[in-house]
């Protein structure tokens, strides 16, 4: 809350100001600019909570339609609707429109990042990443990934008889990303990895009060720790890369070290290789861990879902001898197990919605927004739009049989545009492997009946999914 009011005491002038260039162009549709900023901000971020946020858009839509204005943590604030806002937002003009994200995770995150790059930097990098996550990479890592996983299971699952999902999916999905990813493995170096990165994300979407003992101040420390670490990695594989003993494929460290330009020289810093090493561990963790978590909760539910992909999962396994790994070709069967992963994307999205900043002052479908203005705008409410989708509510993976009849920028889990998600094949890989591992070896109940979810800001299930498990081999 005090951060909250020195935002306020902060931005409150500048804020006059903008209203007052705002009220010379009178372009924008009133929205509620004149509410207090407190209110608006706690009302958003209580209806987050509350898993409330849809139908508090929604009044707003209905009562301003859909642009308007409003004042959202300290900020004046565009809050754009629909298909063609979402065109807007993802494919503009990058030296018009920027990514935007708070202070407060720049500092943990760092500056060079992809969240904050623009331009010729973001593409340079992104380039260098995708090099790495593209399916003709990944293809050839399916097999260590499955031996992750049942890794995991043996040590997490076999033997016990209840667990709690989504902290376990986070602990795979961490684990994962730092084998395959930075080529960490598992032992006491990961396990001091893991703690660090634990605490550091802890903090991250703490108030930001920079004050010793605060969750803040112990996530900018951790945030230290793991950048050291990081640093000590590019050194070790720099030093094995010269010697021959790495290959560039190796792991995402390698490669990135290995792109060169035409002179010979590294295309990516090493401060880009450590910020974006620690965005990736943020990024792609708590996402994948949050799906393959409504998965196991949505197969427990729906008898007729759990039954379909069993079914698809069987007939792969049944090809299957004891301990062989899943292939790539395997994954190109799992298409109804896709479908039904894309259906609780849709219903369940991990990233609500975002933040953009204008950097000039631009036109939107008639309106103005003025310079230093942020954009707002919400995956979920053309996922949930029954024009688009008929009967939204309804869990129907049927939807993404034909995906080339859902129009355009209406359905956007992963974003769109040049920012859109770089990991989507990675999460796909990954929730595929883990849900024909679970489906394959066990059964299993929700121990508490669950169809609800609040968000932090990730979704979350009740007490983060506490099932009851069988092995299919004791049944
Ligand atoms: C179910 C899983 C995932 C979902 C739903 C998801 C969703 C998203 C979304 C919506 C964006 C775009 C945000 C924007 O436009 O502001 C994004 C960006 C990003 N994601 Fe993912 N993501 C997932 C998994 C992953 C994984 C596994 C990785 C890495 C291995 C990853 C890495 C990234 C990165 C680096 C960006 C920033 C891209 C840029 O700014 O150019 N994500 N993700």
């Amino acid at each position: 809350m005090s951060t909250l009011l020195i935002s306020f005491l902060l931005f409150f002038p500048i804020f006059l100001l903008l209203v007052r260039k705002k009220r010379s162009s009178n372009r924008l549709p009133p929205g509620s600019l004149g509410v207090p900023i407190i209110g608006q901000s706690l009302g958003l971020l209580r209806a987050m909570k509350a898993n409330t946020a849809e139908k508090w858009i929604k009044q707003r839509i209905r009562k301003y339609g859909p642009i308007s204005k409003l004042s959202l943590f300290g900020k004046p604030t565009v809050f754009v609707y629909g298909p063609a806002a979402n065109k807007f937002v993802f494919n503009g003009d990058s030296s018009t429109i920027a990514n935007q994200q708070p202070k407060s995770i720049r500092m943990i995150l760092g500056d060079r990042c992809l969240l904050e790059l623009s331009g010729q930097d973001h593409k340079r990098v992104r380039d260098a990443l995708v090099s790495f996550l593209k399916p003709e990479s990944l293809k050839k890592y399916v097999e260590k990934i499955d031996g992750e996983i049942r890794e995991h299971l043996k040590l997490h699952w076999h033997g016990k008889e209840q667990i709690t999902v989504l902290p376990l999916m986070k602990t795979l999905t961490f684990n994962i990303i730092c084998s395959l990813l930075f080529g960490l493995e598992r032992g006491p170096k990961r396990d001091q990895f893991v703690s660090n990165f634990e605490t550091m994300i802890a903090g991250m979407w703490s108030v930001p009060v920079n004050l010793p003992f605060t969750r803040y101040n112990g996530s900018l420390k951790a945030s230290a720790r793991v950048q050291n670490m990081v640093k000590d990695l590019i050194q070790e594989k720099r030093k094995k890369l010269e010697q021959k003993t790495a290959s560039p494929h190796q792991d995402l460290i390698t490669c990135l070290l290995s792109i060169r330009d035409e002179n010979g020289q590294e295309v990516i810093t090493e401060k880009e290789i450590v910020h974006n090493v620690m965005l990736v561990m943020v990024a792609g963790h708590d996402t994948s861990s949050v799906l393959i978590t409504f998965l196991v909760r949505l197969l427990a539910n729906d008898p007729a879902v759990y039954a379909a992909v069993l079914q698809e999962q069987e007939e792969i396994a049944k090809d299957k001898s004891m301990g062989e790994f899943l292939t790539w070709e395997d994954l190109t069967k799992m298409k109804y197990t896709w479908r039904v992963a894309m259906e609780t994307l849709r219903m369940i999205p991990p990233v609500f919605g975002g933040f953009r900043n204008t950097l000039k002052d631009i036109e939107y479908d008639g309106y103005h927004i003025p310079k230093g203005w942020q954009i707002f705008w919400v995956t979920s409410m053309t996922h949930m739009d029954n024009t688009i989708f008929p009967e939204p509510s309804k869990f129907d993976p049927s939807r993404f049989e034909n995906q080339s009849s859902i129009p355009p920028y209406c359905y956007l889990p992963f974003g769109a545009g040049y920012r859109i998600c770089p990991g989507y094949e990675f999460a796909r890989i990954e929730t595929l492997l883990v849900i024909h591992r679970l489906v394959t070896q066990f059964t299993w109940k929700l121990q508490c009946s669950d169809n609800v979810f609040s968000r932090d800001p990730m979704p979350v299930p009740t007490k983060g999914l506490p099932i009851q498990i069988v092995p299919k081999n004791l049944q």
